[in-house]
């Protein structure tokens, strides 16, 4: 006889309560246990997964259903099912707690995570439903100029495409510049925290308090500063996207993207069941729908990256600094950018968010961009010079990197666009990573020496 699928509703009610009380055990730890554990129990490991450890990868695409109640139960989302794999599947469910609960650390907030193909990938899909076209209004949004060269690309050029204009704030750090361009048609506000490559932050209270007066949200990419340093849904903002492929997956052998979205999101022109939980609407529906998902495969690997992720972040952001040191007093060094130095412009609103997490101290990251003193052959041959820092378009790697942006990241975005960012041709971005500051600091200065 069959069971009904009212059972099965039954039965995952149950697991569920269950489920949201070892929640709330592990949303009391510290960060690091958070980061190490995630929602993967011991429990969990000794009744359903042999015992392993380490969280398993499930590889299949698809799950077997128990009898024909529970297959209706689980496709008509009346049940949580890993029913196929472009939806859920553990593997990638651990890495999406394990963000939700990083993100929203420290706080009582609750968040969604949603895990995707790439960095791009988030931002594309976390702001999708936020431009649909309502009736026949016009769209537009208000972004920072100062963004990653994709995103600038993804706004400048494929949003104008469908009829969704970008409106460019140049100094994100000027409250007015934001709110000067916002009127009834603004769907969302955008920035980057610090931005790649030339680290702009802005007053991440104010600026989500500027979007809730006008009901709409503010999304940041928070890519570079990691949850270990910055956790802006406690500071206001309403969504977080990540390129995990960068600083969270630093060992640099996977492509992958987040999204965390807070619970209650503000934004006018959505329904009350798209704010709510509006990560998890984005997964069960247009994500489904388009697909760009993340393979189990990635998910272990930024699994296994994130249990160090605080470790990490601060050995990194401390190698920066002698770094930093080292650059601003060489001679051949015209000018070097990092958050950390007291007389950057915006030392003091980044000093304001970014510090390690569980304790009191101010890491400002891995990443400072500099300009050397000649010529853009100069640079080039300083560039050229690098023994043991790599010539990639990359960052936030164990191994330090350094890139020109101009012919690089941010060279498809043409001068005029470059130079709306703030990005001149020789200016170089470093990235350090987990060697001895020491060998890195001897190998910029035997290149700056050529
Ligand atoms: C700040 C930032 N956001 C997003 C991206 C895009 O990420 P992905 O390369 O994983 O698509 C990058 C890539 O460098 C980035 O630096």
């Amino acid at each position: 006889m069959s069971k009904g699928v009212s059972h099965y509703i039954e039965q995952a009610k149950v697991a569920a309560a269950k489920r949201m009380a070892h929640r709330k055990t592990v949303k009391s730890w510290k960060f690091d246990t958070i980061a190490v554990h995630g929602m993967y129990s011991l429990e969990e490991a000794i009744n359903t997964t042999c015992g392993s450890i380490a969280e398993p990868i499930f590889t299949s695409t698809s799950q077997a259903f128990r009898d024909s109640d529970e297959m209706e139960a689980g496709l008509s989302y009346q049940i949580p099912a890993w029913a196929y794999s472009r939806i859920h599947n553990p593997t990638i469910f651990y890495l999406e707690e394990t963000l939700a609960l990083l993100e929203t650390y420290g706080s009582d907030l609750d968040a969604t995570g949603l895990c995707t193909s790439s960095g791009m990938s988030a931002i594309k899909q976390a702001i999708e439903p936020l431009v649909a076209q309502i009736g026949n209004k016009p769209v537009n949004f208000v972004t920072s100029t100062q963004v990653y060269g994709g995103t600038f690309q993804l706004f400048s050029v494929r949003m104008p495409e469908r009829g969704v204009e970008p409106r460019w704030v140049k100094e994100p750090g000027n409250l007015d510049a934001w709110e000067e361009q916002i009127d009834e048609n603004t769907r969302f506000l955008y920035a980057e925290m610090p931005s790649n490559p030339q680290q702009s932050c802005i007053d991440i209270e104010k600026v989500a308090e500027l979007a809730h007066k006008h009901n709409i949200p503010l999304v940041l990419d928070t890519t570079i500063s990691t949850p270990a340093l910055l956790r802006p849904l406690t500071n206001g903002a309403d969504i977080v996207v990540h390129s995990l492929t960068k600083t969270i997956g630093s060992s640099g052998s996977s492509l992958g993207g987040a999204i965390v979205a807070r619970h209650n999101i503000t934004a006018h022109y959505l329904d009350e069941d798209q704010k709510k939980d509006y990560a998890l609407w984005l997964k069960l529906l247009p994500f489904r729908d388009s697909g760009p998902c993340m393979t189990p495969y990635s998910a272990y690997f930024f699994l296994t990256e994130i249990k160090t992720l605080r470790t990490k972040m601060a050995q990194y952001s401390r190698n920066m600094e002698k770094v930093v040191e080292f650059l601003n007093n060489h001679p051949k060094v015209e000018k070097v950018d990092y958050l950390g130095l007291q007389d950057h412009p915006l030392h003091g609103v980044a000093k304001k968010y970014m510090r390690l997490a569980d304790s009191d101290e101010n890491l400002y990251g891995h990443l400072c961009s500099f300009i050397v003193n000649g010529s853009v052959e100069d640079t080039r041959r300083f560039f050229d010079n690098l023994k043991i820092i790599a010539r990639a378009t990359d960052l936030g790697r164990v191994k330090s990197i350094a890139t020109i942006p101009s012919i690089s990241t941010h060279q498809q975005q043409g001068e005029e666009g470059r130079e709306m960012a703030g990005i001149p041709p020789n200016m170089v971005r470093l990235c350090v990573g987990g060697e001895d500051p020491t060998d890195i600091i001897n190998d910029l200065d035997q290149a700056l020496k050529a």
